[in-house]
């Protein structure tokens, strides 16, 4: 069966890009030219995802807003004899269907996902975080790759891992795989070990932002105890899959593959000069200027990707 739903949790506070987000959703911070989750909905489109449900909260509505269909928009551009600006609003035309309903309370990854249990109606699903964008790569789109790996699974979990420095696994969730040190692309988790030390991590692979799960995850979520904070993780649902004999898969980013976490200013800052230098039109003067500003000598391109 074909997979065509997917949840994007959006209803996080953002509380480390404050002052920016104290009004507006962080997924509508702009990343080059676009808002971040605009490259959600375009990466999802690509693995032909048709219906995405967002979960949203308080002061997250321009997320609706920028997804609907502005025909005053519209016609003020015709009107003012800038129509060559539409093109801009191309993508409000995509062929995916788009639902919302709301978290009232941050209470956690994994209840947020626990809010879009109608919306997936009994059958698998992707999970896409709001505030991750993935990038690069020229193979098939990650979104797709778990989905063909999620036939595999006979029910059970897929995850995408990326490998960080060993420095930085303490701030995710890390894989155990089955058999140490996966040297394929897609290999057998035994045990996700959440933000552990450098030096007792059982390996190098962190989440990545993307999942595909089974309709069993809303009854895990609802056994899942409240954690720090009092939320109620994603993480500790999908181990409680795998208790109850679950399999849970892990696909590796590819070669070239790149997930940009935007949830704070330094992650931030580094994604929109990597998206703006990549511009087409825009990039070559933003490298030029960068250039300039450290002195750089002209030998060397400063590209984002
Ligand atoms: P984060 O924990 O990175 O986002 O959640 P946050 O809560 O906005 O971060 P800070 O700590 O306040 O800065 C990862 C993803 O899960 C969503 C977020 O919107 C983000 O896309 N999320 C998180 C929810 O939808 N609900 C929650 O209760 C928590």
């Amino acid at each position: 069966m074909r997979i065509t739903n997917a949840v994007v949790p959006v209803a996080g506070a953002g509380s480390r890009l404050l002052p920016s987000t104290k009004a507006q959703p962080k997924e509508m911070l702009p990343v080059g030219r676009r808002p971040l989750v605009q490259y959600v909905v375009e990466e999802l489109e690509s693995a032909a995802i048709e219906s995405i449900c967002f979960v949203t909260g308080r002061r997250k509505r321009a997320i609706e807003d920028h997804f609907d269909i502005d025909p005053e928009l519209r016609a003020y551009l015709e009107r003012t004899g800038r129509s060559e600006l539409l093109r801009w609003l191309q993508f409000e035309n995509t062929g995916v269907g788009f639902y919302y309903t709301r978290q009232s309370e941050q209470l956690g990854l994994g209840h947020a996902i626990g809010c879009a249990r109608d919306f997936t109606s009994h059958e698998p699903f992707v999970v896409a975080l709001g505030d991750s964008i993935i990038t690069g790569g020229n193979g098939p789109p990650l979104v797709q790759r778990l989905m063909d790996a999620y036939h595999r699974t006979a029910g059970g979990c897929v995850i995408a891992f990326q490998e960080v420095p060993e420095d930085s696994v303490s701030r995710y969730g890390v894989a155990k795989p089955a058999d140490g040190a996966p040297v394929s692309d897609v290999f057998e988790v035994e045990d996700l070990i959440e933000k552990p030390a450098p030096e007792s991590a059982p390996s190098r692979l962190a989440i990545a932002a993307r999942y595909v799960l089974p309709p069993e995850i809303f009854d895990a979520i609802d056994a899942t105890e409240p954690g720090k904070n009092g939320e109620i993780q994603l993480t500790d649902a999908i181990r409680l899959l795998l208790q109850r004999g679950r399999r849970v898969l892990g696909v590796k980013l590819a070669h070239g593959e790149r997930r940009c976490d935007i949830g704070n200013f330094a992650s931030y800052f580094r994604a929109f000069a990597d998206f703006a230098l990549s511009d087409e039109e825009l990039g070559p003067g933003f490298a030029e200027y960068l250039r300039e500003k450290l002195s750089l000598p002209n030998t060397e391109p400063v590209r984002g990707d």
